[in-house]
């Protein structure tokens, strides 16, 4: 059984989607940040800061070869850039999630946890940088989706409902 891998930007909602569609199916999920934080030990925010983005890419891209020749059946909610580990495909089904950047951004300032939540994410620091890297990714995350689910406007429960009712039908 294939693999569902979700995409998307920065604060989307990869890993919340991810545990509502565990209570939905017989399916486990596992998220790509959470593994690379328990192998390394320590937070993204301090990889990043302590090696730097690329040994953090290196990490995403050992993780994409773990997954594609041991894990199968299994959600698999990754960091808005793992997109780029090669041969994602064969990962899994690339399931896309997106909202326009504005969206997404009100969305995080409008959560309790807000400032936990920028602080953690380290190229979420700058409002304007942020909204270029989504304007640059967002044509590259269309490309490699198999399936693109919009999330405005839909909570965490509808949207997890929508991806398994068109998964089923593919
Ligand atoms: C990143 C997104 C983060 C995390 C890291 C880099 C990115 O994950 O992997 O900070 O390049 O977009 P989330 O998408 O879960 O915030």
């Amino acid at each position: 059984m294939k693999n569902i891998v979700l995409i998307g930007f920065m604060g989307v909602g990869k890993g919340s989607i991810a545990r509502a569609m565990v209570k939905k199916t017989a399916m486990m999920a596992l998220d790509t940040d959470d593994v690379i934080e328990s192998i390394e030990n320590r937070s993204i925010k301090a990889i990043f800061a302590t090696e730097g983005e690329e040994y953090f890419r290196n990490l995403e891209r050992k993780v994409a070869r773990w997954l594609k020749k041991k894990v199968t059946g299994t959600i698999i909610s990754t960091g808005g850039g793992f997109y780029k580990v090669p041969a994602l495909k064969k990962v899994g089904t690339i399931i896309l999630l997106n909202a326009p950047f504005d969206t997404i951004y009100e969305r995080i300032v409008a959560h309790p946890d807000a400032a936990k939540k920028f602080k953690k994410r380290p190229l979420f620091k700058d409002i304007d940088k942020a909204r270029a890297l989504y304007e640059e990714r967002l044509p590259q995350y269309l490309k490699v989706a198999d399936m693109v689910i919009d999330v405005s406007d839909k909570t965490v429960d509808m949207i997890a409902k929508e991806i398994i009712k068109k998964g089923k039908k593919r």
